[in-house]
Formats: structure tokens, sequence, C-alpha cells
């Protein structure tokens, strides 16, 4: 399968969860997995195992050691911030094409069902270039599947988030609406107004209450 990039109308959306959830999910078919965090803000060593990347190595089954955490996020900081601020309070920069270069380099094998998260939402800022995670999606050639919520309002977000995609021509393989808890917008009336808006993008509902039909759903659009 193709390399897919995780991204999300914002953060704690549910990108790692989803993330974790797909790499179970084709292991238990037997498929050669990875997943990445390139950019991981928030990080605390002495709790490696609750960062992205350390949820990320749990559910990929491999040790959260910090070779290993290197390997998948190469990019860490720690304040929890956007990514152009936490890296400005370490006086450091995002280099643009060397993040780029690394995605493509990991996103390359066929053979491997590979997974890249994205940090924050679509225009999650990266550097004081202009630079976002959409034209980090789209510099590094990558299909990309986002990631929103039901909560009242997320229509707008969803369409805003999609709209910033296509422009810079980022190819989206799938929306995810993983379920809101206590949204006083259901799942279903969701999905039928997402559906009159979102032109051919397929949509997966994930319900917090039986979230494994639309996990295999999705895993199975995106071989
Ligand atoms: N479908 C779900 N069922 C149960 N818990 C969920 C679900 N989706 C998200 N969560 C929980 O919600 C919280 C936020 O999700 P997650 O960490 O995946 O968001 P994120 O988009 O990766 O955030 P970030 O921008 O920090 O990377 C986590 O505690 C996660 O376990
Ligand atoms: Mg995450």
């Amino acid at each position: 399968m193709e390399a897919q990039f995780i991204t999300g109308t914002g953060t704690d959306i549910g990108k790692t969860w989803l993330a974790c959830a797909l790499l179970r999910h084709w292991r238990t078919e037997g498929r050669r997995v990875a997943a990445f965090k390139p950019i991981l803000s928030g990080f605390d060593a002495r709790h490696a195992e609750a960062s992205d990347a350390g949820q990320l190595l749990a559910a990929l089954g491999r040790e959260v050691s910090a070779a290993e955490v290197d390997a998948v996020a190469p990019w860490r900081f720690a304040a929890a911030l956007s990514p152009d601020m936490a890296a400005a309070k370490e006086e450091r920069d995002i280099d643009f094409d060397a993040l780029v270069g690394f995605t493509r380099r990991v996103a390359g094998a066929d053979s491997v069902s590979t997974l890249i998260e994205g940090v924050g939402g679509v225009m999650a800022p990266l550097d004081a270039m202009r630079h976002t995670v959409r034209d980090w999606i789209a510099a590094s050639g990558l299909p990309c599947v986002l990631v929103a919520g039901s909560y009242l309002g997320s229509l707008s977000h969803t369409l805003t988030a999609l709209e910033a995609l296509l422009k810079v021509g980022a190819g989206v393989t799938a929306i995810v609406v993983n379920e809101t808890p206590g949204s006083a917008v259901g799942l279903d009336v969701m999905l039928v107004s997402l559906a009159h808006h979102a032109g051919d993008v397929p949509l997966v509902a994930i319900a917090r209450d039986s979230p494994q039909a639309g996990v295999a759903r999705l895993a199975k659009l995106l071989c």
C-alpha cells in the first residue's frame, strides 16, 4: 500500500488513536507495518511511553527505548506548543526540506503499511517561512487521511481543512469522523451532511462504543 499521512482538523482529535488502531488491525492480518511521528512537541523523555511516539511504538510491537523514539520521532520538542513555537523556545528551527526528505525516505517501501502522523491540524505552522502541515503533506507527495470530530462546529472545521488540503493538491484518501463523546450531533447526521459537501472523498465513521467496524473499513480502504 502507499504510505498515508494522518492529519486532522486540529490537535487531540484522534490521529494517534486511529494510527494505533490501524497498526494493530494490520498486524492481526500479518501485514508488515511502520509508523512515524516526525515532529513531536510536548515530549518528556521520562514519560516516553505516553508520547505519540511511545504509543505508536507499542502498537508496532516495538520497544519504547530512546533509540526507537529517535528513529520514529526525530524532531522532538519539550513545549506542548505548535511546532514553530516549540522550536523557537529551544532556539531551533525545523528544516522543512530535511523534514520532507525524511518523510519521503521512510514512506518509500510499498510492501510495508506505513503511516506518518502529522502534528496538530492541517494548517499548524511549522516555521516562520509560512510552511504549514499541509505544505509538508503536499511536498512529501503522500495521500492523507483527514481525522475530524463530530462535535457541533466540526462540519465547518472539516470542510475548511479539506479545502485547504485540496488547494495545494494534496490527495485525501478518506475523511474519518471520530465520534466526539457527549456531542449533541449524531454521528449519522454528521455524515449525511458531510457527504453533501465532501465530493468523492470516502467518509468513515468511528463510533466510540464500537470502533472496530470503522477501523476495519478504513484499513481496507487504505490497502
Ligand atoms: N475513538 C476513540 N476512542 C477512545 N479514545 C479516543 C478515541 N479517539 C481519541 N481518543 C482519545 O482522545 C485523546 C486524544 O486523541 P489522540 O492523542 O489520538 O489525538 P491526536 O490528534 O493524536 O492529538 P495530537 O495533536 O496531540 O497528536 C487520547 O487520550 C485518545 O486515546
Ligand atoms: Mg497524536
